[in-house]
């Protein structure tokens, strides 16, 4: 069952990890095709070194770029790729240009196609990633859903049942097989002179709340309002993207936000399961956050992470200020007993079983 493993950028890295090992364990046949959809150091290479992940054996440098361009790049050359390799299978992650250019060239093909995190759905269709998953689960073969949830929204958009699997996300493998190691390698917490739980930790990257500099601005005036109320210092790893907006409109971070380059997987794990509170638009980290019982607010009106919400981790405010600072409120007095929806961290195992254990035709 030869295999072709697609991914591009940061989550994708991360959440792939755990089926790329289970497929290293058992010596199957298979290759990372990486699109380089991110490029930058701490955006990539980082996490291959940090996971000791192995090489990819195509990179195919797509870089940055307008959607038609990117996808359309990625579409051609990974077509390319999958010609001249002849995989049975092509595994994509998330929901990333990334994925929609590796499941469309190959179901063109006819190569099956395997959809980790299959299933998630915002309701939003101005959001790149909504697009994105949306199509690639209707090209799949094969729909591995993190939750039950996720399956019944595949079930109501008329997908077979046969074709879905609930698998839990491997986001919680990626979790349970770093943490401790997260714990013993970083030195980020005596780095930045912070102590566990006397921080808030925060990321934004969305594009809803980058290209919409209003949107941006009221977020950064939201953690203004927060510090300003608790005097926790805000520890803020900022996405290439967002700081190429603030530097553009030039917008200031507010005093008690510390600014940094984005961090490894290790660093980023420490500081999140040691912060007193999350702040976020990524989807990755609504999950971590729930994972490792941090209270999260979400800087978005909607979430396709709606388990998060179901269980009590995570609140969402949009990029109002003082929404932000009401559901920091609202958040910093929840007790952190709420229960990880997300599965028991042997996703990559079940999904690589699965993989084998399906008929060929
Ligand atoms: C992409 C995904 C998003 C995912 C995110 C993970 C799409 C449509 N978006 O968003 O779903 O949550 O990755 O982080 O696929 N840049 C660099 N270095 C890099 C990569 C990007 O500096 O290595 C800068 C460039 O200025 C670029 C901008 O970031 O224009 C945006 O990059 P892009 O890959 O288009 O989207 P992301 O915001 O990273
Ligand atoms: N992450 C990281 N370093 C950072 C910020 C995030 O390693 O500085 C990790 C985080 O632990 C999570 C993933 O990146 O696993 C989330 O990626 P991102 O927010 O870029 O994308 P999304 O999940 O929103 O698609």
């Amino acid at each position: 069952m030869k295999t072709s493993i697609i991914l591009g950028t940061r989550p994708e890295i991360i959440k792939m990890s755990p089926v790329i090992r289970e497929y290293e364990r058992q010596g199957l046949d298979y290759f990372i095709l990486h699109t380089g959809q991110h490029y930058s150091y701490e955006l990539d290479r980082i996490f291959f070194e940090e996971l000791e992940l192995p090489e990819a054996k195509y990179n195919l440098d797509v870089g940055s770029g307008p959607h038609g361009r990117q996808t359309g790049k990625m579409l051609m050359d990974i077509e390319q790729v999958l010609l001249k390799e002849r995989p049975e299978v092509v595994l994509v992650e998330g929901d990333t240009n990334t994925i929609l250019a590796g499941a469309l060239a190959a179901c063109k093909l006819r190569i099956k196609v395997g959809h980790v995190e299959a299933g998630l759905r915002s309701y939003d269709r101005s959001m790149p990633e909504e697009i994105n998953r949306m199509l690639a689960d209707h090209v799949s073969d094969y729909l591995f859903a993190p939750t039950g949830g996720a399956k019944d929204i595949l079930l109501g958009e008329g997908i077979p049942e046969s074709k879905i699997f609930v698998t839990g996300n491997t986001i919680v493998d990626a979790v349970h097989q770093n943490l401790q190691l997260a714990e013993r390698k970083s030195h980020i917490l005596e780095k930045l002179h912070i102590q566990k739980g006397e921080y808030l930790l925060a990321t934004v990257h969305r594009a809803e709340n980058t290209n919409a500099v209003d949107r941006l601005e009221d977020i950064l005036k939201g953690f203004d309002l927060v510090h300003k109320e608790f005097r926790l210092p805000i520890i803020f790893p900022i996405h290439p993207r967002t700081r190429g907006v603030m530097k553009e409109y030039g917008l200031e971070a507010p005093a008690g936000v510390m600014l940094l380059e984005p961090v490894g997987f290790l660093d980023f794990l420490q500081l999140e399961a040691n912060a007193r509170l999350v702040l976020t638009d990524s989807g990755g980290v609504q999950e971590e956050t729930c994972i490792l019982k941090v209270p999260c607010v979400t800087l978005r009106d909607n979430t396709e992470r709606p388990e998060t919400l179901k269980v009590g981790s995570n609140i969402l405010v949009g990029a109002n200020k003082d929404r932000i600072l009401d559901g920091v409120k609202e958040m910093m007095g929840r007790d952190r007993v709420w229960g990880n929806p997300f599965g028991d961290g042997n996703a990559g195992e079940r999904i690589v079983k699965i993989l084998r254990t399906l008929p060929a035709d």
